[in-house]
Parts: C-alpha cells; sequence; structure tokens
C-alpha cells in the first residue's frame, strides 16, 4: 500500500477514453490527479513522477498513438481569483484545471475584455499558453500577464512573465521544452476598455446577421460562438482535437507562386515579414479530402481540418489517414502539414 499524499488521487492501469475529445482506447500506468500544485515536489521527490512523466488537461489536444508508457498527471485545481482591480486593467489568476470557456465567460461577466475572441474553444487554462491557442485573429498570449509552473528539474514553482513564454503562432516556451515545465496557473492582464479585435473574415458579417453594429466583449464572444458551433464539429458529439493541422507557415516567394497557380488559395499574413501562412484546410480540402473517412477514421464533413473518429477509431488509424492526407497534400502542393495535436507514442 503507497502512502497518500494530501491532495493527490493515485489510479493505476487508468482508463483514458473519456479522457482524450477523440475518444480513443488506451490506458495509462498510473494517473495521479494533482488538487494542489504544492504536492508536486513531493510526487517527484518519491518518484511516483519523474520528467518523462506527461501532464494531461482535458485531452482536447491530444491523440494517443498508443498506450502511453509513462505517468499522467492531471491538474484538477480550478480556483479563479481577481488579484489587482484597478480602474482600467485587472490582474486574473487562474488554476491550470479550470475549464478554459467558463473561464473565458467569467471574465467577461467582471467586465474585462481581452479572451471573448477565444470563446467556446476546449480545453482548460493550463493547455491555453502551453500552444498559444488562438482564434478569430487572437492568440491568449496577447493577454498572458506570467504563468507560474513547476520546473522539474529543479521541482521549484517558478514565475514567468510572458517575454518568458515565447509566444509564437501554437507555439510557446512550454511546448518546445515539453517536458521540462508543468504549468500550475496562470495569471491573465485583462482591459476594462474594451479594443475588439473584428479582423477576421466572417466575424463582421456574424455580427451583422445579429443585427449589431457595435458590438461589447460578451456580443463578440456570441458571435464567435456561433460561427464556431456551426462550423467545427462538437467533440460531445463526435470524436475530434480541433484543427489537427497547423496552418503552414512558408516563405513569402514560395505563398506568391502557389497563389498564382491557385488564385482562390487562402494566405494570410505569417509570423515574420518575409512569411505567409496558407489555409491548411484549402489544401486538404482541394484534395478531395473532406468528409472522407477509413473506417471510422475521417475528415469531418464540416471542416477539412478536422480529423474525425466515427466510433471505435483507434489513435493508430486517425494517425494513419492523417498520414494520407499530409502525403497527398506534399504530392500535389509541395507543402508539408504538421499535426497541431500532442501525438502519444508515435512519431509524426
Ligand atoms: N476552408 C476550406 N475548406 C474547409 C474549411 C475552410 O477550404 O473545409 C478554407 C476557407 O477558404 C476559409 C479558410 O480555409 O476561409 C480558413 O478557414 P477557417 O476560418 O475555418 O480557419 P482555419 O485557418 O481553418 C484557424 C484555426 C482554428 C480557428 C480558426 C478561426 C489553426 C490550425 N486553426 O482555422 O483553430 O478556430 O482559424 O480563427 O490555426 C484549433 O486550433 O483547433 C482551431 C480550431
Amino acid at each position: 500500500m503507497t502512502d497518500p499524499v494530501r491532495g493527490v488521487r493515485r489510479t493505476e492501469n487508468a482508463d483514458l477514453r473519456t479522457r482524450n475529445t477523440f475518444g480513443v482506447r488506451a490506458h495509462a500506468p498510473l494517473l495521479l490527479e494533482v488538487d494542489d500544485a504544492d504536492a508536486l515536489p513531493e510526487i517527484f521527490g518519491r518518484g511516483w513522477a519523474d520528467t518523462g512523466s506527461m501532464v494531461l488537461g482535458s485531452g482536447s489536444n491530444l491523440l494517443f498513438a498508443a498506450d502511453p508508457q509513462q505517468t499522467l498527471l492531471a491538474l484538477t485545481g480550478r480556483r479563479v481569483e481577481l488579484l489587482h482591480d484597478r480602474a482600467d486593467v485587472a490582474i486574473v489568476r487562474a488554476q491550470a484545471g479550470a475549464d478554459w470557456h467558463p473561464f473565458v465567460m467569467w471574465t467577461l461577466e467582471q467586465g474585462l475584455s481581452g479572451l471573448q475572441n477565444l470563446a467556446l474553444i476546449p480545453g482548460t487554462v493550463g493547455a491555453a499558453p502551453i500552444q498559444n491557442i488562438g482564434a478569430y485573429g487572437v492568440e491568449v498570449g496577447e493577454s498572458v500577464h506570467a504563468v507560474i509552473g513547476f520546473e522539474r528539474a529543479s521541482r521549484r514553482l517558478l514565475r514567468l512573465d510572458r517575454d518568458a513564454c515565447r509566444f509564437a503562432y501554437r507555439d510557446s516556451m512550454f511546448k518546445q521544452q515539453a517536458d521540462a515545465w508543468i504549468v500550475t496557473a496562470v495569471e491573465f492582464e485583462l482591459p476594462r476598455k474594451p479594443a475588439l479585435n473584428l479582423d477576421y473574415a466572417g466575424l463582421g458579417e456574424e455580427l451583422a446577421a445579429m443585427g449589431i453594429a457595435s458590438p461589447t466583449p460578451r456580443q463578440l464572444a456570441d458571435a464567435v460562438i456561433r460561427i464556431r458551433r456551426r462550423k467545427l464539429p462538437d467533440p460531445a458529439r463526435i470524436g475530434n482535437a480541433g484543427s489537427f493541422f497547423k496552418n503552414p507557415i512558408v516563405p513569402v516567394a514560395f505563398a506568391s507562386k502557389l497563389q498564382a497557380a491557385h488564385p482562390s488559395l487562402p494566405v494570410f499574413r505569417g509570423d515574420r515579414d518575409d512569411t505567409r501562412k496558407l489555409s491548411a484546410a484549402w489544401l486538404i480540402d482541394q484534395c478531395g479530402w473532406k468528409g472522407r473517412r477509413e473506417g471510422d477514421a475521417g475528415i469531418s464533413e464540416q471542416h477539412a481540418l478536422v480529423l474525425v473518429n466515427h466510433g471505435n477509431a483507434s489513435g493508430a488509424e486517425l494517425l494513419g489517414l492523417a498520414r494520407h492526407v499530409a502525403a497527398s497534400v506534399q504530392s500535389r502542393f509541395g507543402v508539408s502539414l504538421e499535426p497541431e495535436p500532442r501525438i502519444v507514442g508515435a512519431q509524426w
């Protein structure tokens, strides 16, 4: 019998099927649910977890291609609090286990803005900075004030300011050094006076359809929710992890050449002046994948970027389909696609 650690729940041979939004079957040798991040030094000190252990959020950006061999840690603390409240801006702190969308709605109820374009993204607060979640022209990194993380090597909780997080498109220092940190809480700096980002194609049209000319942050969130519900399959109804591929970032000259050959290819601003972002959905759609399936692994009928589990697909089967999709885009357009979710148990 293992002595308990306060606030930590241990499950051996843990069933992960309901812990990944693809709904694939997988088991972990050990799952530790940690309510209080202060217990992490003891967990590592006892050897229950080590540098190879993996953190599990709500499993919405994850594909188990095989059973994980390592210990899984889930941070379950969900506290949300206002740290500083000034006339112009507030600092809000949320523990890693808080669900993202209810947290966004809570900030809006407090009269705070900044996160409205990120409404309805699945996942937890702790996962948000790792891949710098983004939607409708906004990335979470823009609102992050600091991240509190457990540094595995030193077994200490440290506070990292926004610059130290090195946010980029669907990327951060935490994703680059995947096994070095455990995000335990995130602090956000949120203005009271909204600066709304309405640039994204479709957002203005949605607001117009709602009869709204100058939206409040809450109304903008409602427009985003309407678009997401219409465009993206609901993981509660059909297993998926949102966009399965990142939009590829390519040199500007390559983007121009491709667009000259394919004038309807959507091209967006890249991460630098000399790069452009291409629409992976468009490339996949052109290759005829939308709505296709191989067994129970499929490409959504609603959105070409979303891989779906029609029922009993294994993680390996979903990965196999994703590789076929990427190979066809490579051979037709010369563009290599990279997966957005974390893949466990296989190399891309
Ligand atoms: N398109 C197609 N076929 C489709 C879907 C889209 O050709 O089936 C084309 C359309 O021309 C459309 C363009 O692709 O104009 C872009 O589509 P969309 O607006 O849906 O955005 P996206 O680039 O496919 C990105 C994010 C989403 C985010 C939306 C909205 C990535 C990898 N994906 O998708 O994020 O919600 O923009 O901002 O950056 C996620 O990361 O899981 C995710 C869903």
